[in-house]
């Protein structure tokens, strides 16, 4: 793999500015920001009366503590506009997400802040490695969904070419990758499996591909998920993590040279790690879930809002900007077997660590009598597909995540092609019980 390191020179001034000098202008942005929100949308009025609070009370970053949380129902309470702080007028695009149940959340952005969102994307994307100039196939979704039109905005923020291809159409993904030669690729790390194995369906060798970099998220994927695509690929894969209703990607970008978790764009959000259960903020190193607060949004601001993404806060290292740990799940999606907290990550991680099986699985729910059972299901490698292998490859994922997971399971082993197939984020999760 070629060394990707972006020159000290390219970088925003504020991305090696000191720590000081951050928290000042966080401090100065929170103060504007908790005015904006304020003095615009009741409901960010009505709950900081109700709390006592006022924007003039702050006058340290701590005291951010003191302000309510914003959830995501409150977005569908208010649906669709009722969390805007501009006039209407001032918002030029709104993206929404679907969700499983009720309606969708809508998110709005003025011309500004599709420019700050664009000016983040090209941050996260130099941090990967990607250069002006440079040719980036862009499979994320476009529509209503951020990821698509979030990274293409980027891209050419960046000076950077754009191949806004989008979702799905796996095979034409193959011939424009093999026929255009980009030098990197923007899509769920789920669906980049999917494109490897119409690669090899192709009889192409993945290595021999020109990709270069990956830029993966929308969804948790490990560091195991990671040494899979680095190698089958012979490319850098980076995590790139974000949630619309904060912005949408580019929230927090990992560095090609470190790869030592996501670097947060701090000069627009503040992160705070809390206590899941009491809403206490945690010391940063503690592990439980984000909380943003937007800093320069100017037309959905969104203070205190509980991502329910688990992860942990740590120092900068190749930036000045503090780090989150990869994300290991959502609250949401925290399974409880038998007592025991389960994450689909940590079946990931014994997947891949299993020889004889493919990178795909689904973790599916089911009740045995009284009591929740888990199934996996995964899949043998092509061409290895012995009666002997299978049930090899089945006890010894059996064993591992007994052993390091702490949960017994029932493993399914399939032939290749049998496990559904991601086209954007994966379902990790099917409950039938
Ligand atoms: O998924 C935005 C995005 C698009 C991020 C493309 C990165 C790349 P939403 O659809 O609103 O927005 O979903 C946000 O997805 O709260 C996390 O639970 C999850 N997520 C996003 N990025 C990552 C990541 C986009 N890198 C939700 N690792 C978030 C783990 C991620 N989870």
């Amino acid at each position: 793999m070629k060394d990707l390191t972006p020159a000290k020179s390219d970088l925003d001034p504020i991305e090696i500015a000191s720590i000081d000098e951050i928290r000042a202008l966080q401090l100065n942005r929170l103060k504007w920001s908790l005015r904006h929100a304020y003095d615009n949308v009741a409901m960010y009025r009505e709950r900081f009366d109700a709390a006592g609070v006022h924007p003039d009370d702050v006058n340290d970053l701590s005291d951010l503590a003191k302000f309510p949380f914003t959830y995501k129902n409150d977005l569908r309470d208010h649906y669709p506009f009722g969390m805007f702080a501009v006039p209407d007028e001032k918002i030029i695009r709104v993206h929404a997400s679907s969700g499983t149940t009720g309606k969708p959340t809508v998110v709005g952005y003025t011309k500004h802040d599709i420019d700050v969102w664009a000016d983040l994307v090209a941050r996260s994307l130099r941090a990967s490695g990607v250069r002006a100039g440079d040719l980036v196939h862009c499979a994320y979704g476009y529509g209503l969904f951020t990821g698509g039109l979030g990274a293409h905005y980027g891209i050419e923020r960046l000076g950077a070419r754009v191949v806004p291809m989008g979702g799905g159409q796996t095979e034409k993904q193959i011939t424009l990758i093999e026929d255009f030669k980009p030098k990197a690729i923007m899509v769920t790390p789920s669906y980049m499996l999917n494109i490897l194995e119409a690669y090899r369906a192709a009889g192409l060798d993945p290595r021999a591909t020109s990709l270069q970099v990956g830029i993966f998220g929308a969804e948790p994927w490990t560091n195991s998920m990671r040494e899979e695509i680095e190698q089958t690929f012979d490319m850098h894969a980076v995590d790139i993590y974000g949630l619309s209703e904060v912005m949408g990607p580019g929230v927090a970008n990992e560095c090609v040279e470190t790869k030592d978790g996501l670097h947060l764009w701090e000069d627009h959000f503040y992160p705070e790690i809390i206590d899941t259960e009491t809403g206490e903020v945690l010391p940063d190193g503690s592990e439980g879930e984000l909380v943003f607060t937007s800093l320069t949004k100017e037309g959905m601001p969104m203070i205190r809002y509980r991502t329910r993404d688990l992860t942990r806060l740590l120092p900068g290292t190749a930036r000045s900007m503090r780090r989150i740990e990869k994300i290991t799940g959502r609250s949401d999606d925290m399974i409880i077997l038998r007592g025991v907290n389960v994450f689909p990550t940590q079946i990931e991680e014994q997947v891949m660590a299993t020889t004889g099986l493919a990178p795909y699985y689904q973790i599916e729910l089911v009740k045995e009598g009284r009591m929740d059972a888990m199934h996996v299901h995964v899949e043998v490698l092509p061409g290895a597909t012995t009666e002997a292998e299978r049930a090899n490859a089945a006890s010894t994922l059996n064993k591992r995540i007994k052993d390091i997971v702490g949960v017994s399971t029932k493993i399914t082993v399939g032939d290749p092609g049998t496990v559904e197939r991601s086209q954007g984020k994966a379902r990790r999760v099917v409950d039938n019980r």
